[in-house]
């Protein structure tokens, strides 16, 4: 594809005309670089994935986090500038997630992408962990622009929006509790599936009857786009504790299924009411959850009967990688938005935040 490169020649790779940018991402348990053409073209994608340290504790451990990234992190921007056959010197721009996220694992991908950007003399682009997310889905849809209806589902993050421009975004809705990630990894947790809980819902819920069990809708009264997943967490594990004190056997596929389906029919709901309020007929959706295959097969299906054009990354886009934060960070660029040195990590960074 033809990239537009507006504003940003000055920085561009003049020997081959193409803005590469290497992105660091370490805002949770991911340890993951890539190197970014014009945009779009994955030359590389490392993801060192710690889920295995993580998994005995049941969940990610913050400071096991920050100290796993900086063992991998050398690994990974080595592995990606081979696999792309690249040095520094070749690339145009380091960009890096400062927010959302844990403060300790920020801070390792922050620093490091200060300290290469500095000693290499090239730009340096602070990205919004969240637009990373809804941006994976430019990888994939060369054809996908804003303005569309955006979903992003993560262990974070549960928002419903309208992506007004590459970095613009208006929150129609969000989780005023748990994300929708964390229901599932939470919900796994209490039926014994272990962590993370996400896949292995998706898996058991595969050979179980989502009409098993009826679980309240995720909803927030009075608020037409806002989800509320803690209720709906609560009322499983209410029926497990009933089940324990009356001695009833449960059966976890039907379980997970019927979970599963509350969260799913909640997300979809939402989203095509909104598509059909603001009268968009495309719609996006991007974040770990977003790898769930009951949802992807539901939100195509509603996209597909009202003729909306609906968009989703690939699973391995979907779950935190870099080549997501390389892409956002393009168009943060293509806008002059590049930062200084006193660049620091953002915990709780809100989404079109800077
Ligand atoms: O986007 P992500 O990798 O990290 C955050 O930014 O939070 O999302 C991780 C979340 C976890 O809660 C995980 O359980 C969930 O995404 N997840 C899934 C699936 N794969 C990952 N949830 C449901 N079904 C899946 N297949
Ligand atoms: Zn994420």
């Amino acid at each position: 594809m033809t990239a537009r490169h507006y504003g940003i020649e000055r920085y561009m790779n003049t020997m081959n005309g193409h803005v590469d940018i290497l992105a660091i991402e370490s805002s949770c348990d991911e340890t993951a670089c890539a190197i970014i053409r014009d945009g779009r073209e994955v030359l590389a994608n490392e993801i060192y994935t710690q889920i295995k340290f993580h998994t005995v504790y049941g969940g990610v451990v913050p400071e096991l986090a920050s100290r796993k990234h900086i063992e991998k992190m050398n690994y990974v921007i080595k592995a990606a500038l081979e696999t792309a056959k690249m040095t520094l010197d070749d690339v145009d721009a380091i960009a890096v997630t400062y927010g959302p996220g844990l403060v300790g694992a920020l801070l390792v991908g922050v620093a490091e992408a200060k300290a290469i950007a500095w000693a290499a003399h090239k730009p340096l682009i602070g990205v919004n962990h969240i637009e990373g997310h809804i941006s994976a889905n430019y990888i994939e849809h060369l054809e996908l622009k804003p303005p569309y209806l955006g979903l992003v589902v993560s262990g974070g993050h549960t928002h419903l929006m309208i992506v007004k421009d590459w970095d613009q975004f208006e929150i129609l809705g969000r989780t005023v509790d748990d994300a929708a990630g964390e229901a599932f990894d939470k919900v796994a947790r209490a039926i014994g599936l272990g962590y993370p809980g996400g896949p292995k819902v998706d898996k058991l819920a595969k050979e179980g009857n989502p009409d098993a069990v009826i679980f309240p809708k995720a909803r927030v009264h009075g608020s037409e786009y806002d989800f509320s997943f803690s209720g709906l967490k609560s009322a499983v594990l209410n029926y497990l504790n009933h089940a324990e004190m009356t001695h009833e056997e449960i059966n976890k596929a039907d379980l997970a299924a019927s979970f599963e389906k509350a969260v799913v029919d909640v997300l979809v709901e939402h989203t095509m009411a909104a598509a059909k309020n603001c009268g968009i007929r495309e719609v996006a959706m991007a974040g770990g959850v977003s790898a769930n295959s009951a949802l992807r097969g539901a939100m195509s299906k509603a996209c597909e009967e009202r003729g909306y054009k609906f968009y989703m990354p690939s699973p391995i886009f979907c779950t935190d990688n870099a080549a997501m934060i390389g892409v956002a960070a393009y168009h943060e660029f293509e806008k002059g938005h590049t930062r200084g040195w006193d660049l620091n990590a953002v915990p709780g960074l809100k989404l079109g935040e800077r």
